[in-house]
């Protein structure tokens, strides 16, 4: 099956979707996105992810680029056409295209691209029964993450750097030594009382779908949650370590900087809350 992709109104095979080169998106990062987990051929916590795809719109003065009923029959289209029954969806919305100057046309429309990808549900399982290794690093990016922008490359350079140390993901460390959140993931721990420790909302971490829901789940299970930071050697001494994110749920850290956390393998409850997860999480039919 060829791979479809949807762009402003077409579904197109892979070699024949354009953007326009002078699309705001590419010139200026002014877009935001989203990435929907699909499981079972089901969009998993759709409601939330297009919540906050209106917001961060709304935070950098866009309006929806369609209805949300349009976007989840679209969204449902490209996973359908690609075969997707595990994976994930992208969706882009950029400022659209226009000559290039800082301030945004008047009258210019919304680029909308969304892609749909297969992820093998064995891999990912194999992934999360190891566990990843964690570096930290500076966070170096701008002081509003809260705003899902494509305004990636901090997390690029972040993430090949950890790659680079053999790591699966890379934690954000603020001036005051605090961990922020990982590069394309939320961080936490588990304390020695058994407690999940995240990091709070506010301007300078994105507000995870996935960390909502785990909240959610979390505490019907009667787990406590805290939200403060903490900082790396809280987390290379915690109990436990794990990032959710879309892409991985919930998937246990074993190591930071190089340092074994706990007993260096995957958490007794990293691994629970893995799987109960989408126990907890709203699925909507692709
Ligand atoms: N990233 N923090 C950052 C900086 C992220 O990029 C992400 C997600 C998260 C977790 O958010 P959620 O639980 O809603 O996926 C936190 C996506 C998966 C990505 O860019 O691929």
């Amino acid at each position: 099956m060829s791979r479809v992709v949807y762009v402003n109104g077409l579904y197109k095979r892979y070699d024949q979707a354009l953007v326009h080169a002078e699309d705001r998106g590419f010139q200026f990062a002014d877009a935001v996105y989203e990435v929907i987990e699909v499981n079972g051929g089901c969009l998993v916590d759709a409601t939330r992810h297009l919540d906050r795809l209106e917001r961060s719109l709304g935070e950098i003065g866009m309006l929806p680029p369609m209805s949300r009923a349009s976007l989840l029959t679209v969204i449902g289209n490209v996973v359908r056409r690609n075969g997707v029954y595990d994976g994930l969806v992208y969706l882009q919305v950029s400022r659209g295209a226009g000559p290039r100057d800082f301030a945004f046309p008047s009258n210019g429309r919304p680029t909308v691209v969304v892609i749909a990808r297969r992820q093998s549900r064995s891999a990912f399982l194999a992934k999360a029964a190891k566990g990843i290794s964690i570096v930290t690093m500076p966070d170096i990016r701008w002081r509003r993450c809260d705003i899902k922008t494509v305004m990636l490359l901090p997390a690029c350079l972040a993430k090949n750097a950890a790659a680079a140390k053999g790591a699966g993901e890379a934690w954000f460390v603020d001036e005051k030594g605090l961990v922020t959140e990982g590069a394309s993931s939320n961080a936490w721990i588990v304390t020695e009382d058994g407690a999940l420790v995240t990091r709070h909302l506010d301007e300078r971490i994105l507000g995870g779908i996935t960390r909502a829901t785990l909240k959610d789940v979390a505490a019907a299970e009667g787990l406590t949650i805290v939200e403060r930071p903490f900082t790396p050697s809280e987390a290379r001494r915690a109990r436990e370590a794990f990032i959710t994110s879309a892409t991985n749920t919930v998937m246990p850290v074993v190591a930071i900087d190089g340092d074994p956390v706990g007993a260096g393998k995957p958490g007794h409850i990293a691994e629970k809350l893995r799987l109960s997860f989408h126990h907890g999480a709203e699925f909507l039919d692709a």
